[in-house]
């Protein structure tokens, strides 16, 4: 009874509209929201959110590389995103003599700026929905691979005309709901960006592994650039003869603060959600793809941890291998964590019984037990796939030993002979042997045990140039294919099953799950629950980074000029990051947060690890985006850069 009433109840709240706060949004779809953005206290317009007739803050906001984002806040061209963003390009430009990351950077003229070959940054031009032109032509006879070639046509057609005119002009035509809509992207990309600034580590990388994806948080996590464009103001290469390029628009910038209950607008690009999937999909990621890809993370940090320990040397060596692994382990166990705290298998079970009655005699019958029925084929193959990756195909020896361009700069032999037989044996204990290259079968038997394998491969190159070969020759040959066989059939019939959604809740207002593409993703300030008796306030302070302090701790040894400004008292509330509501993923790193006026107050740079399951269902109990508050930016340039000079491009309103 009391099981059932739970469920009951959930049911009620995944039937509304959209909860609260959840969705991001197309910028030029964005009058549909425009109206539950004012109610929450937005005092702007659509126009001012996204205009192709007038510069508006679409124009203020870039693609930062692959896949961060910046915005611009000068009209000279100056950009901020994360730490985390410019890292591997501060990275670059650091020595022995000039370690940047360790000392931070800050050009101290225009000429100092240095220059980055291979980042860009993209602007968006504009976005229309071409789903009549690419469909033009659509017979419902066609066979699927008709209907491919069709769409691939069409969209190379569009691409092409929209880039006709235009120094810099990229296109791309994206499929949004699986396929049910097209939209044209046009994009400008820029390719002289010069990194202008970045704090030292011990204030950009506050808190380190430690402190990701945790509340509360004080990393001041911001770097600064400056896009610079030909005397056209267009985009060109490298030359010292560019200038910095003018925007449309820059944003301004608000020291007024936040506090709880502020509306605030996330604008920026996140990477990939899953939002409308079947039960069996997040079954899967629960019960088996995150709890099995953890243990195999957890162990391999612990043998890198042992070793960091002991060597400041190999700490060095694998800072940057650890913190990527790290990353994505955490991640996850706030994912699974919360898809069972918030029962979202029962609850997508019974949304889907309730789909399958009213779709009865419809073309969407029998829809869901054809998805169940294909999960049901490819998990145990996905299984496998995701076990190779994450555990055999990470063994560096093997990696080396197929490719002449590894990076032995950084390799540390102790540990990958550890992490040979860690993995080696999880691998062989784990994924059934149906699954394994017939090669390791016959090695398995000859060697007897992990360890003298291990000794065979380490000692004698050919071993392991062998073994390297027969598990990626296994894995591109009989596991990879009918994975992306089966994940295209999927995502075909997702195609239906989406449309079918949009007609069953005709009432509840869809986003497309995000794609790296523009978005517009609003909310409030808010503190959160993470457990029972326990509340997380909404704001944290430079009081905070002294309490976390201890020069015996690398992850919380700050600069001595912090402590000492810090002594002289005043600067106890300084605020360093906020949460607050907004729906956002990977990607959306480094995007401006703006308040009701649409004045940059923050950058988003995280999320709380006990909401990231957001990426598949929203929860706006807790889920929640950690953003840098723009006044700590401000501080730090001041206080530790002496970069002043800066300031003076910024507009304050306040
Ligand atoms: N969790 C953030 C993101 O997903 C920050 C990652 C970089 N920082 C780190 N400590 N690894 O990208
Ligand atoms: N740190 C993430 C990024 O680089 C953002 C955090 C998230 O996943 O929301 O994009």
């Amino acid at each position: 009874m009391k099981r059932f009433s739970l469920l009951a109840a959930l049911l009620a709240l995944w039937a509304l509209p959209v909860r609260a706060d959840e969705g991001m949004w197309l910028p030029a779809l964005v009058s549909q929201r425009i109206e539950d953005m004012q109610a929450k206290g937005f005092r702007l317009s659509a126009e001012d959110i996204y205009s192709v007739n007038q510069a508006s803050l679409k124009d203020a906001v870039v693609l930062f590389g692959s896949g961060c984002t910046g915005e611009l806040v000068s009209s000279e061209g100056l950009l901020f995103t994360n730490h985390h963003c410019g890292y591997g390009y501060i990275q670059k430009h650091s020595s022995v003599e000039h370690d940047y990351l360790k000392d931070g950077f800050w050009a101290r003229t225009r000429a100092d700026e240095l220059p980055n070959p291979g980042l860009t940054v993209r602007f968006l031009e504009r976005m229309e929905d071409v789903t009549a032109a690419v469909l033009k032509g659509y017979k419902e006879k066609m066979t699927e691979e008709q209907r491919q070639a069709l769409v691939k046509k069409n969209a190379d057609r569009i691409k092409a005309q929209a880039v006709k005119e235009g120094n810099g002009l990229k296109a791309s035509v994206e499929a949004l709901y699986y396929g049910n809509q097209y939209f044209l992207f046009v994009f400008r990309e820029y390719r002289d960006v010069r990194l202008v600034g970045a704090p030292p580590s011990s204030i950009g990388k506050f808190g380190g592994e430690t402190d990701n994806w945790m509340w509360p948080r004080h990393t001041g996590d911001f770097s600064i650039f400056r896009i610079y464009a030909g005397k056209d103001n267009l985009p060109a290469d490298y030359s010292e003869s560019n200038v910095p390029y003018r925007p449309k628009k820059s944003l301004r910038i608000s020291r007024a603060g936040v506090k709880e209950g502020d509306f605030t607008f996330v604008y920026g690009c996140p990477g990939s959600t899953q939002e409308y999937v079947h039960s069996e999909a997040v079954k899967y990621i629960q019960d088996i793809s995150d709890p099995e890809k953890i243990a195999l993370r957890t162990t391999r940090l612990n043998i890198m941890k042992k070793y960091m320990d002991q060597s400041q040397a190999v700490r060095i060596q694998y800072s940057s291998k650890y913190a990527g692994v790290a990353n994505a382990w955490k991640k996850w166990q706030g994912e699974e964590k919360g898809l069972r705290k918030n029962h979202v298998v029962p609850v997508k079970q019974a949304y889907e019984k309730r789909f399958e009655e009213w779709a009865q005699g419809t073309r969407y019958e029998g829809i869901i037990g054809r998805l169940t029925n294909l999960y049901a084929a490819r998990n145990p193959l996905y299984r496998a796939y995701e076990y190779y990756r994450e555990s055999v195909l990470t063994i560096e020896r093997l990696q080396m030993a197929g490719n002449p361009r590894f990076n032995r700069k950084d390799y540390y032999q102790p540990i990958d002979e550890e992490m040979f037989v860690a993995m080696m044996t999880a691998f062989d204990q784990n994924v059934e042997d149906v699954y394994k290259p017939p090669y390791f079968l016959e090695k398995r038997a000859q060697y007897g045990t992990m360890e003298a394998w291990r000794d065979a491969v380490f000692a004698d190159e050919n071993e392991a140039r062998e073994l390297s070969a027969a598990l990626n020759e296994h894995f591109n040959s009989t596991i990879a294919p009918p994975v992306a066989e089966l994940g295209k059939s999927i995502t075909l019939l997702y195609r239906d099953y989406m449309q079918g959604q949009m007609e069953f809740e005709p009432q509840k207002a869809f986003y497309p799950d995000a794609n790296l593409t523009l978005r517009v993703a609003y909310g409030k300030v808010a503190g959160y629950r993470p457990v029972d008796a326990v509340w997380y306030n909404p704001v944290s302070t430079l009081r905070g980074i002294i309490e976390k302090d201890n020069p015996e701790i690398f992850d919380y040894n700050i600069p001595q000029t912090l402590r000492d400004i810090y002594a002289q008292g005043g600067h106890e509330d300084q605020p360093v990051c906020f949460l607050a509501t907004n729906h956002t993923t990977g990607g959306n790193s480094g995007s401006p947060v703006l308040n009701a006026d649409g004045n940059l107050v923050g950058i988003n740079f995280d999320r709380v690890w006990e909401g990231t399951m957001s990426d598949l269902v929203y929860d706006p109990e807790i889920c929640r985006n950690i953003s840098l508050d723009v006044r700590y930016i401000l501080f730090i340039i001041k206080e530790i850069g002496h970069a002043a000079y800066l300031l003076d491009e910024m507009t304050f309103v306040d």
